[in-house]
């Protein structure tokens, strides 16, 4: 299960992935076999599983959330009149069927090869037996295959022929249908690749400050040149962009990336408030209920005249609908904003989004497969301070002083003259 783009178009989304169940029941993929219309033990393991699927996708669903997505292969009229019964009928929640149909060779060969890398069932196998046994698959269901007919079915669908080339829609009425078709319309399932990364070590990272519009320090000026260094020797297959945010910090780690530039105001840090350029220090001294608050529920606390990770969220939206479309794209941001960004692509749990480490210094890539991603980090040598707070065992707002501050990561109280000494400026 997973958390699929949690708050696209305000929708929260769950995808129940029918072979993740499967899974569960079988210690180890065999082979297509299982797949063959007359294997009954077979037949009796997928039934099982996309029946626990669609259980905890109406769990999901009476718990108030918006849309869960039943990612199975549910290729007959009567699969789809029984979850169709069952769904609307019994539970009293609409349905709306996604044929995915692929007629281009090219893109199916391409699909193929992308599942093998990624699926499970197949981490055991060589390539080519992978391939073989997949194709085999295809054939036992392309055998029991019958296509949505709006003729023969009482169902609402969206078809989308190869990967998004047509998109065709049957009796869809409802906000979050509309909304899914919208999505589903827009969608470009290109190979993607996206890069993210802090600006370099700001002034006030070395002191422990938050927010502002300081500098680099020497060391985030050395880091903004090995960044460039790494992204200008790549092979240039494609033309970058940078996208930065229209904070000095992140302009000054960008500058000498050979790429066309936009500095984007969304991109911008959390804004906090009556606590800009502070540190979390000053903060406990002089809002120690403040400080405990956010501590309590990072996910919603807003700064007092500030931001929450709430609304960063919120503004980032239009910022990763662009970023879907795009590919090459390097974004240089903030701590709090990369956190959200990443979250979305990672389909990283909301409470846990907030306290996700994205170190300074680091290079994150992203490489898409289906509607997932791949996630690498090349950290860069050049040294950098932490600014990763953990939450404090004790967020009670009668706790003391030295409780409150635990988990603050050591900084300088001033900056030191000597930080070029200090840094791996040897090194480069
Ligand atoms: O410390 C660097 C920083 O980018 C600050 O500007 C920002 O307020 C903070 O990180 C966000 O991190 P957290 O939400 O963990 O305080």
């Amino acid at each position: 299960m997973e958390l699929l783009h949690f708050y696209n178009r305000n929708l929260f989304l769950l995808v129940f992935d029918c072979s993740e169940y499967r899974r569960r029941h079988m210690a180890l993929y065999g082979s297509h076999d299982i797949f063959r219309a007359d294997n009954q033990q077979g037949s009796a393991i997928r039934r099982q599983s996309a029946r626990e699927a669609v259980q905890d996708a109406m769990l999901w669903l009476k718990d108030g959330n918006s849309v869960a997505i039943f990612d199975g292969t549910n290729i007959t009229r009567e699969q789809r009149r029984e979850l169709s019964d069952y769904c609307l009928n019994d539970m009293g929640f609409r349905i709306l069927f996604i044929e995915c149909v692929c007629e281009d060779q090219e893109l199916l060969e391409r699909n193929i090869i992308e599942i093998l890398h990624y699926s499970a069932d197949y981490k055991n196998m060589s390539e080519e037996e992978a391939v073989d046994d997949l194709r085999k698959k295809l054939e036992h269901y392309m055998r029991q295959y019958e296509p949505i007919d709006a003729g023969l079915e009482t169902i609402s669908f969206v078809r989308v022929e190869n990967m998004g080339e047509t998109v065709t829609a049957h009796k869809v009425a409802g906000q979050k249908e509309s909304g899914i078709l919208g999505y589903l319309s827009g969608m470009r399932c290109l190979p993607q690749t996206l890069y993210f990364t802090r600006h370099g070590e700001s002034e006030y990272n070395v002191l422990g400050r938050i927010g502002g519009d300081a500098a680099l320090s020497p060391r985030g000026q050395l880091y903004a040149r090995a960044l460039a260094d790494h992204f200008n020797s790549l092979p240039a297959r494609e033309p970058y962009t940078v996208w930065t945010s229209e904070l000095r910090r992140t302009k000054q780690t960008a500058a000498d990336i050979r790429a066309p530039k936009r500095a984007v105001r969304a991109l911008n840090e959390l804004d906090a408030g009556i606590c800009e350029g502070l540190t979390y220090e000053e903060m406990q001294e002089r809002f120690p209920q403040e400080f405990a608050w956010r501590d309590q529920d990072k996910l919603h606390y807003r700064y007092p005249w500030g931001e929450s990770y709430i609304d960063i969220m919120t503004r980032l939206r239009p910022v990763l609908s662009a970023l879907e479309d795009e590919h090459n794209v390097i974004v240089v941001g903030h701590q709090a904003v990369l956190r959200c960004m990443l979250g979305y692509f990672l389909d990283a749990k909301l409470d846990e989004l907030p306290y996700m480490n994205v170190p300074l210094h680091t290079i994150v890539k992203l490489t898409s497969y289906g509607y997932k991603y791949k996630v690498e980090m090349t950290k860069l040598p050049v040294e950098c301070v932490d600014t990763h707070r953990k939450q404090p065992k004790n967020c009670s707002i009668n706790r003391t002083s030295a409780d409150a501050l635990t988990t603050v990561p050591s900084h300088y109280d001033t900056l030191p003259s000597n930080l070029w000494q200090n840094s791996a400026e040897a090194q480069l």
